[in-house]
């Protein structure tokens, strides 16, 4: 399903919260299942998730993950000089803030998402931008239509099969074209998600796959989330078509005081929290 966005934000939220508590589990969950519960999860969580943390990521900023990795100071998708002119498809954009940064430097963004809450949020900061509301699995464009394509922590930790999606970012960009996406490190998998001392203790294996899924009564999934191993990652990457051509782990920095979640200044100066895959496609 694609639909490109008009219209205005609403102050209504779209659906309402969950009534019973979901049960957290562990267990398979197809492409399928996972792109509904994303798109549903996401509408209901849009509002309370932009209000938490749309000041940290700023109207019009690029913001790589919980640390504040910002592009402008970061160039993962080339000198900000350089993205003048280009199309550029942000994936999972959320708000479209990175879209918002990208269009100040002049570049051609197109934000998609999967929830039409998350893009109703992105009118919400402004109007002017093309907003898609597509699964990053089937991206309704032609082949060749982009120069660069990024996702901050959008779409690809929540799929079921992310070489799909990666070879649907291959598809729509120009040969040359970099591809620039950041995830969950990795070993986060591991340790418990609490921000405090008990999320410093291995409680879970690295090397299972089994993907974290919270379902309602019914078992029908309403959150799901799937790791891959690092190495799982660079495959994933090769066999989308790719070459890596870096993987930038941001640290922690001094002025970074701020808890996201499972991230913060403690954790984040021990252990890695994202990972940044800096792509390009021949
Ligand atoms: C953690 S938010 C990140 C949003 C934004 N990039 C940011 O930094 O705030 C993840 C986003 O990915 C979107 N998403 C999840 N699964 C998706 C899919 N299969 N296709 C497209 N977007 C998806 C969600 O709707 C959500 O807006």
């Amino acid at each position: 399903m694609s639909q490109e966005i008009h219209g205005t934000y609403s102050s209504e939220p779209g659906e309402p919260a969950e009534s019973a508590e979901p049960e957290a589990t562990r267990r398979a969950a197809d492409e399928a299942e996972s792109s509904r519960a994303s798109r549903g999860w996401w509408d209901r969580n849009a509002d309370e998730y932009q209000s938490d943390h749309g000041g940290f990521l700023g109207d019009d900023r690029f913001v790589w993950g919980p640390e504040g990795l910002d592009e402008a100071e970061a160039g993962l998708l080339g000198p900000a000089s350089s993205l003048k002119g280009l199309d550029v498809l942000e994936i999972g954009a959320g708000a479209a803030q990175c879209s918002r940064w990208l269009a100040a430097q002049g570049a051609r963004p197109v934000a998609l998402d999967l929830s039409h809450r998350q893009l109703q949020h992105a009118l919400r900061i402004g109007e002017g931008l093309p907003l898609v509301e597509a699964d990053a699995g089937r991206l309704p464009f032609r082949d060749g239509s982009f120069d660069l394509a990024c996702s901050a922590y959008g779409a690809v930790p929540f799929v079921a099969d992310p070489v799909r999606v990666f070879r649907e970012v291959h598809r729509v960009l120009r040969p040359g074209g970099r591809w620039v996406f950041s995830v969950t490190h990795p070993i986060r998998w591991a340790f418990p998600d609490e921000p405090g001392p008990e999320g410093l203790s291995v409680a879970a294996s690295y090397f299972d796959r089994v993907p974290y899924v919270e379902q309602d009564e019914s078992g029908d999934a309403v959150y799901v989330e799937h790791h891959r191993t690092l190495g799982d990652r660079v495959r994933d990457v090769v066999a989308g078509g790719f070459r890596l051509v870096d993987l930038v782990e941001p640290e922690w920095p001094a002025w970074n005081d701020q808890e996201w979640g499972g991230w913060s200044p403690l954790r984040g100066n021990l252990i890695p929290g994202t990972a940044i895959f800096v792509c390009e496609r021949d």
